[in-house]
Parts: C-alpha cells; sequence; structure tokens
C-alpha cells in the first residue's frame, strides 16, 4: 500500500517535470528581459524653437560634417540595415524590437499603451497619427542622443547655437548615453545568463559602474574641424561609431604574432598568439553572431594536406534554458594561442594562417533568408610562409 502511493508520487513528478522540459522546448522563445530602458518608445517630440524638425537632415543643414559621418554609420542604418530587416520579419516584426532601432515615438506607426503580459513583450497598440516616415528611415538619429524636452542636450554648451542648448554630463560621462541601448540587461528565473537584446556589450554588467570604460573615447574620438559650416576649426567628435562592419577599426585592435618552427625532414609546427589591445570588452562584441576564425592550412605541390580551424565566439544553449556554454573570445589584454604541427613530408610546402572576422554565420544566414550583398567576412590578418623540405627556420 505505502510502496504504491510513493510509486504514484515519484510518477506524477517525472510526468509534470517532463510537461515542464517540452513546455521549454516548444514555448515561444524571448531570449531577453525587457528593462525601463527600452520597455516603450522615446517620447521626444518637441521639435526645439529654430528647428524645422526632428529629422537629422534637417540638423545636417548647419553641421555638415557631422551629419556626413552619422549618414555612413550603423546608427543611421539600424532600420535599414537589410539584415535587421531579414532577422526582424523572422522573428516575428515584435514592437520591441523597434524601441532601439528606432527609439523615437515618431518614428512608429504605432503608440504603445500599456501591456497585456507582466514581461512587457505584447503591448497594446493604438495608431500613431504623428508617425513620420521619413524619420523613421533615419534609425539611431541626432535627437535619440540629443534632444529631450525640445531642448538640444549636449555635454557643453557653447552659447553660440540657434537652439536652446542645455548642458548634460550624462551624454558622455562613463559609458554616457550608449548604456542606453548597448549595455542593458535584466533578471529573470530562467536565464542563467542574462543576455541583452542582441547580445550587445554583455561581458559588461548593466548594474556594473563601468568605471573606467569610455565607450565615446574610443567610438568618438577628437578630431579638429570647424563645427558648423564656416566656424573655426576646434575639437570636435566624429560620429562614425566604428565596429564590426570596419575592417581597420578592427585589425588595429588586435595584436597578431605567429612563430614557425622547422624541426627537420619538413616536419614543424606554427604558433599565432592573438591579443586584444584595443578594446575595453571582449573582441568580437556585441550580437552572438559575431566571431573570429583561425584557419591553418598546409599545401604541398598547391594541394591542402592539412587542415586546422579554431573558432573564437559565444556558444549559447538556448532551449530548455539559456545557459551561455562557453566563450573563447578575446578578453582585454590576454594572450590566446592557437597552434597546429605537421609531419615531413616530400618537397616544398606553404603554411598559410588567416584570421577572419565573421559578422554572422552562413547557416544562420539562411536560415532566416537574409539575401546579402555585402560580404559576411572578412580577412584581418593573413601570412604565406614556404617551408622547405629539411630546412630549419624561425620566424618571429
Ligand atoms: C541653423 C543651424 C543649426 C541647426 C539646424 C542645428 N544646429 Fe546645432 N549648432 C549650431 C551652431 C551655430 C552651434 C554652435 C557652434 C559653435 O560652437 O561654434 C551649434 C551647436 C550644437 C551643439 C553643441 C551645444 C551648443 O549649444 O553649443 C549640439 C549638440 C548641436 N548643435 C546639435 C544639433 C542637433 C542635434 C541639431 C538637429 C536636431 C542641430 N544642432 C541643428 C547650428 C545649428
Ligand atoms: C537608441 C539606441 C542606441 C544608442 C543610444 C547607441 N546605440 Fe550604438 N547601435 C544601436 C543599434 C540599434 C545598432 C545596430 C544597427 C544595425 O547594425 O542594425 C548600433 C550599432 C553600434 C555599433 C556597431 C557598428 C558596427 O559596425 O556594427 C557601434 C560601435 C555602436 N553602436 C556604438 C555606440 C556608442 C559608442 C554609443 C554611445 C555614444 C551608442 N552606440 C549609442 C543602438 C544605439
Ligand atoms: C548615438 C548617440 C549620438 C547620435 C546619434 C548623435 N550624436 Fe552628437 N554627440 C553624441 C555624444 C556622446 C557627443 C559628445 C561627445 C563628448 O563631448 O564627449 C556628441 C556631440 C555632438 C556635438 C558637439 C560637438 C562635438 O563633437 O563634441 C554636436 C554638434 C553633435 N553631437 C551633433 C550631432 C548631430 C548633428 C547628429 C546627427 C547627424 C548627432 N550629433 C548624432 C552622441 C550622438
Ligand atoms: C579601448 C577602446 C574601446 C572602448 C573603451 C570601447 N570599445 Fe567598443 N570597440 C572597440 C574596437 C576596437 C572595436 C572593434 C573590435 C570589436 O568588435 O571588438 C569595438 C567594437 C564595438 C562594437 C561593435 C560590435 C559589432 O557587433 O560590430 C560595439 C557595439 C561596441 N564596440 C560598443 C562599445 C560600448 C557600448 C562601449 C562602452 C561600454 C565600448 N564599445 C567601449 C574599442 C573600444
Ligand atoms: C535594447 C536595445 C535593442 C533591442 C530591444 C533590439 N536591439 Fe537589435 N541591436 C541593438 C544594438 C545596440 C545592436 C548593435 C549590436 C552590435 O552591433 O554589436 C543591435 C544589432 C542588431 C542586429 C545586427 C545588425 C548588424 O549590424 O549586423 C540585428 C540583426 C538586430 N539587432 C535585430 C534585432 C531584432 C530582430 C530585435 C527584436 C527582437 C532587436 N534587434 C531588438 C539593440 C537592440
Amino acid at each position: 500500500m505505502y510502496r504504491k502511493h510513493r510509486k504514484l508520487i515519484f510518477l506524477s513528478v517525472t510526468v509534470l517535470a517532463l510537461a515542464f522540459l517540452i513546455w521549454r522546448l516548444v514555448r515561444p522563445l524571448n531570449i531577453f528581459v525587457v528593462t525601463d530602458n527600452f520597455a516603450r518608445p522615446m517620447a521626444v517630440t518637441r521639435v526645439p524653437t529654430g528647428l524645422d524638425s526632428l529629422r537629422a537632415a534637417d540638423c545636417g543643414e548647419c553641421h555638415k560634417a557631422i551629419y556626413k559621418e552619422w549618414a555612413a554609420s550603423m546608427h543611421a542604418h539600424a532600420w535599414t540595415d537589410p539584415y535587421f530587416q531579414a532577422d526582424r520579419h523572422f522573428d516575428g516584426s515584435q514592437q520591441i524590437c523597434l524601441n532601439c532601432h528606432i527609439p523615437l515615438q515618431n518614428q512608429q506607426p504605432h503608440l504603445v499603451e500599456g501591456f497585456l503580459d507582466r514581461e512587457r513583450l505584447k503591448p497594446v497598440l493604438r495608431k500613431n497619427v504623428n508617425f513620420d516616415p521619413a524619420l523613421q528611415q533615419e534609425g539611431v538619429t541626432c535627437a535619440v542622443c540629443h534632444v529631450r524636452n525640445g531642448v538640444i542636450n549636449s555635454p557643453y554648451v557653447s552659447g553660440r547655437a540657434p537652439h536652446p542648448s542645455r548642458e548634460d554630463k550624462s551624454i558622455n560621462e562613463g559609458m554616457g548615453i550608449c548604456k542606453k541601448c548597448h549595455v542593458v540587461s535584466g533578471k529573470r528565473w530562467d536565464t542563467f545568463f542574462r543576455i541583452p537584446p542582441c547580445g550587445t556589450v554583455a561581458e559588461i554588467r548593466a548594474g556594473s559602474s563601468g568605471k573606467g570604460i569610455h565607450c565615446i573615447g574610443c567610438h568618438m574620438p577628437l578630431i579638429t574641424r570647424p563645427l558648423v559650416q564656416g566656424g573655426e576649426p576646434e575639437p570636435v567628435h566624429r560620429h562614425l561609431w566604428r565596429g564590426g562592419h570596419d575592417p581597420q577599426m578592427v585589425r588595429q585592435a588586435v595584436k597578431f604574432n605567429l612563430g614557425i618552427n622547422m624541426k627537420g625532414g619538413g616536419a614543424g609546427a606554427a604558433r599565432l598568439t592573438l591579443t586584444n589591445t584595443g578594446t575595453d570588452h571582449y573582441l568580437p562584441t556585441g550580437t552572438p553572431d559575431r566571431y573570429l576564425s583561425v584557419t591553418f592550412t598546409l599545401q604541398r605541390r598547391g594541394v591542402t594536406v592539412k587542415k586546422k580551424i579554431f573558432q573564437l565566439k559565444r556558444t549559447i544553449m538556448w532551449r530548455p534554458f539559456i545557459v551561455d556554454l562557453w566563450d573563447t573570445r578575446l578578453i582585454k589584454g590576454k594572450p590566446q594561442s592557437y597552434k597546429f604541427s605537421w609531419s615531413g613530408g616530400s618537397g616544398p610546402g606553404v603554411i598559410t594562417v588567416t584570421v577572419r572576422y565573421h559578422l554572422l554565420a552562413e547557416t544562420r544566414r539562411r536560415r532566416i533568408k537574409y539575401r546579402n550583398k555585402k560580404p559576411l567576412s572578412y580577412i584581418i590578418f593573413q601570412r604565406r610562409t614556404a617551408i622547405g623540405a629539411g630546412s630549419r627556420q624561425n620566424h618571429p
């Protein structure tokens, strides 16, 4: 009797646990927690007196150089970016994506009136009669960072502007305005790793002070030029925000050290050491799509006889729970080495070592049906070394 009872309890617990796991495996996957930073569109609608609209194109009438830079940046393409668009459709075109990619209220066709769920992923929407399709195209536009209550916010005020300006040091101190979209994370019981949307600079915790990390110092470097057309040259901040889309930006942040050792009889070993010397976060950072690959090949008489590939990336388990399994990216200042060895062979050969930066994996591109016009990866380091059979050589 007693034994039977125990069996029954055991059985129901097992069934419940199984049902729970199955639910975890099939439920819609909300990979992030919505925090106050981005739960709603930004209520920035008042146009500063003296200006025609909130559009970047209007700021650009006077701030020509800044406008040109911004227009070439990923911020200006945060909405039109074809990869973002493909991903958004694949994800069911949720409103929440808009709050960082086109964050201003009038960039969005709908107003958010409230939420149907506690997680704030199901908004109650109403048509926005002031929706501005031209402003929408501008993505992360000037006003997102600079306009509050009809006033231009800036770390300093010159007194020479035709528009009302207010001093606001929170724009550039520490992680500044960048925090709003790039350093966000929320807690929830089922995310062991607190992944912010798009896996933005996740290695920096939102709660942390971020002391000593000055995003703007690296991503908006100073240049001397007039602030407005016809003005005096002065040190101003570039508005390019170069990152993974810019091979030069990535290359200059990595130190490459290749050593090749011949052991006689044509055998040998190569060792590549990479050090992230140019960022205050991991390299690569940002969306978990980004990764580096290190490829070694040995060719003899034009034929590849040995090949080895390493991947430097985040590996995340999504279901049944979100767990960061391992992370092989480059941590700031910490050298990481990759080795390749070969045995003796007939005749001379060539060792090729290639490091690539990948914006996106081909498998994911296919899954979301994104038809890329630009390459998904590029080379950041490559060296070919001839090895003669039996010769001894040593490269630094
Ligand atoms: C009609 C020309 C004009 C337009 C349009 C204009 N600005 Fe300005 N802005 C200026 C001038 C002139 C200055 C002062 C330049 C100097 O210091 O010499 C200035 C200064 C600034 C400053 C520095 C703070 C200050 O008050 O000195 C910021 C930030 C700024 N503008 C942002 C913007 C943004 C964002 C827009 C669009 C929403 C915009 N401006 C539109 C002319 C303009
Ligand atoms: C309103 C939200 C928002 C704010 C504020 C913001 N960003 Fe971004 N940022 C984005 C989005 C969205 C993208 C991605 C656009 C895309 O590729 O579709 C992006 C992309 C970038 C990139 C990537 C470029 C690349 O090559 O992929 C860098 C670097 C960057 N931002 C730096 C900054 C810095 C530095 C600041 C602070 C001065 C900042 N951002 C403020 C939303 C924001
Ligand atoms: C992603 C946020 C962001 C966007 C978008 C942005 N800015 Fe800025 N801008 C900043 C930050 C941060 C600073 C202050 C840098 C500092 O002083 O450390 C700044 C500084 C300025 C200044 C003062 C001069 C200088 O360079 O220090 C002007 C003028 C300006 N921005 C105009 C614009 C205009 C015009 C646009 C759109 C074409 C624009 N900004 C878009 C973040 C942004
Ligand atoms: C010491 C310089 C430095 C500092 C400080 C820095 N970055 Fe970067 N950042 C870089 C370099 C170099 C790259 C390009 C290599 C890479 O992708 O890691 C980069 C890349 C990025 C990217 C592009 C990722 C992608 O997907 O293309 C983003 C976004 C970014 N940084 C955001 C930030 C934010 C936000 C901060 C502040 C919390 C910050 N960075 C602080 C140097 C810096
Ligand atoms: C909290 C703000 C935030 C939200 C919400 C958000 N994103 Fe992003 N997104 C970013 C930032 C910041 C970047 C730039 C990160 C980087 O390049 O490293 C980005 C980059 C991306 C990229 C990479 C584009 C590229 O440059 O290669 C895609 C795709 C993307 N987001 C899709 C989405 C989708 C789909 C949603 C909704 C499910 C969404 N995002 C919601 C902030 C956000």
